[in-house]
């Protein structure tokens, strides 16, 4: 087989470290995980997976480098639409007066907390949102989070945001994409671990979208949710990515295929 020790190495380890073996990008983890074998004078797959059988610190790093930043504004499109209606027509029953409270949880490089900043700005003008309010944008990866800050983008970046969105929204300069500033005035970006970090609190709705629930396994899953639960309001919602699923019994009702809510305690 191809690349066996590479793959060996996957096999053995991520089961054990919460990761399912199966939809990694293996040809940029391969070629990430032999530069950090480099930088650390292994030459050998397997002396790599004895090392990270025993060294925890490394396990972190290798956990970093199979996280996949890959991300867009207005990530499947319709989805979003489906959102702005969803939450315009909860969020009229809430009192006017409380600040609507967001956490976009492993938001690469800000695509996901700015997309949803537009939409509410948007729910807004269209007298659609009342309420105040505010959005954290976390991420383990600092690249990423440098990224956010930078608020520079390329096409692929900005291609399916909604054409009178865009415009409103970007500069266009030397092949790239200038978001607004003001796009990020009510948004906090942080550095945070999902899974190893403690939960903030408290929230009217959280994104967890394209990550742990695509690429770790059920058990990790479950942990999570269980815990996100405690960290949302009454009725809170979930919006998850287009492909995944929110395992069943974790205390989230489905209300469409991307949007949950948190059942009652
Ligand atoms: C594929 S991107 C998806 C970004 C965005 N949520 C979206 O749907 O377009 C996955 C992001 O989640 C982050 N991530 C994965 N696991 C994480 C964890 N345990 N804690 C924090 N961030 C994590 C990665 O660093 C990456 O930036």
């Amino acid at each position: 087989m191809k690349h066996e020790g590479f793959e060996r190495l996957i096999r053995e380890i991520l089961p054990g470290m919460g990761y399912m073996y199966r939809p990694m990008n293996r040809r940029n983890i391969r070629r990430k995980v032999a530069r950090r074998m480099e930088e650390k004078g292994i030459h050998e797959w397997d002396n790599y997976l004895d090392l990270l059988k025993k060294d925890r610190a490394e396990r972190t790093a290798f956990e970093q480098i199979l996280r996949v930043t890959i991300t867009r504004f207005f990530r499947n499109a319709g989805m979003w639409e489906e959102l702005g209606n969803l939450t315009a027509r909860i969020w009229a029953l809430q009192p006017v007066d409380r600040v609507i409270s967001v956490w976009s949880a492993g938001c690469a490089g800000g695509e996901e907390t700015y997309s949803l900043a537009m939409l509410f700005e948007q729910l807004t003008s269209d007298g659609k949102l009342s309420q105040d309010w505010e959005i954290l944008g976390t991420d383990s990866d600092t690249n990423s989070l440098k990224r956010a800050s930078q608020m520079i983008y390329r096409w692929g970046s900005v291609r399916e945001i909604p054409g009178q969105l865009r415009e409103r929204w970007f500069a266009e300069k030397d092949d790239s994409w200038i978001l607004d500033p003001s796009a990020g005035q009510n948004i906090t970006f942080q550095q945070h671990d999902i899974l190893n970090d403690p939960a903030p609190d408290s929230f009217n709705m959280i994104l967890l979208r394209n990550n742990i629930l695509t690429y770790n396994t059920e058990p990790v899953q479950r942990a999570l949710l269980s815990g996100l639960q405690k960290c949302m309001e009454p009725k809170g919602l979930l919006f998850i990515g287009r492909k995944e699923t929110v395992p069943e019994d974790t205390g989230f009702e489905m209300l469409s295929d991307s949007i949950y809510c948190k059942t009652d305690d």
